[in-house]
């Protein structure tokens, strides 16, 4: 599809391409998922065969194939504990306070790793991801161990979602990189993410969920005006 067809791929893009200014040489790169990270992927080869030298940390099986391929070299927390900078994708962004919904690829718990590890983490998106109230459009996804999911979606609906196990194209229940399952659950906007996150995050069961609070650093927005930069105001960074 061109992208006069579909201008959301262009918009992605060029948010993109905005955020892959921000790398420089000898940087340990935090690499996201999803379609507009996977612009992101392109623009840091783009780079690289323009002289660049990096390092990068995949958020995906997937995205780890990509990079690869495109001659991206990867490295480990292993040999490098610390990202200087991750670019990633979002399902929608809180306009002011820059908190994420996340995971809709289903790469929300290596993407939360990745992030809350990096000195500096830039969301690209295209415009139609920008929210006033977190929940408005998306359900926040949830990665659940397998072994007593059931059991953990109903604490999920006495918390006042709509769950649905997250299912792959096939019909199967849909696995993470980690083994996992998703269970998106619909919450409707919502008031006080950093709240829920927390009790989310103490349901048994649960390994993590796409609620990002405080982390996302900038957000690089394409849409038909050109490419915006938003920067969250200084205070506590969540988890570093
Ligand atoms: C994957 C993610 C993605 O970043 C998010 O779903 C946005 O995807 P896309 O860029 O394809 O719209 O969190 O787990």
């Amino acid at each position: 599809m061109s992208s006069d067809a579909n201008p959301h791929a262009a918009w992605k893009r060029a948010a993109a391409y905005a955020a892959v200014e921000l790398v420089t040489d000898g940087m340990i790169v935090g690499i996201g998922t999803g379609s507009t990270a996977t612009f992101a992927i392109h623009a840091l080869a783009d780079r690289m065969r323009a002289g660049l030298r990096v390092l990068g940390i995949p958020s995906s099986d997937r995205s780890a194939v990509l990079a690869t391929s495109l001659g991206i070299p990867l490295t480990t927390f292993a040999d490098h504990p610390r990202i200087d900078v991750t670019i990633d994708g979002a399902d929608e962004v809180e306009r002011g306070t820059l908190n994420l919904i996340k995971g809709h690829g289903g790469a929300l718990l290596r993407e939360k790793i990745v992030a809350v590890a990096s000195r500096r983490l830039a969301i690209i998106v295209d415009g139609t991801k920008l929210v006033d109230r977190l929940g408005e459009r998306s359900a926040v996804p949830v990665e659940v161990v397998s072994f007593g999911w059931e059991a953990t979606r109903g604490r999920l609906e006495a918390l006042g979602a709509t769950v649905d196990l997250r299912r792959s194209a096939d019909g199967k229940p849909f696995c993470t990189d980690n083994g996992n399952r998703i269970l998106d659950c619909r919450f409707g906007p919502i008031a006080d993410p950093a709240r829920l996150e927390e009790q989310i995050g103490r349901i048994v069961g649960v390994v993590e969920c796409g609620l990002f609070v405080g982390i996302a650093d900038v957000v690089f927005i394409g849409d038909a005006a050109g490419v915006t930069r938003l920067e969250r105001s200084p205070g506590p960074s969540a988890g570093r």
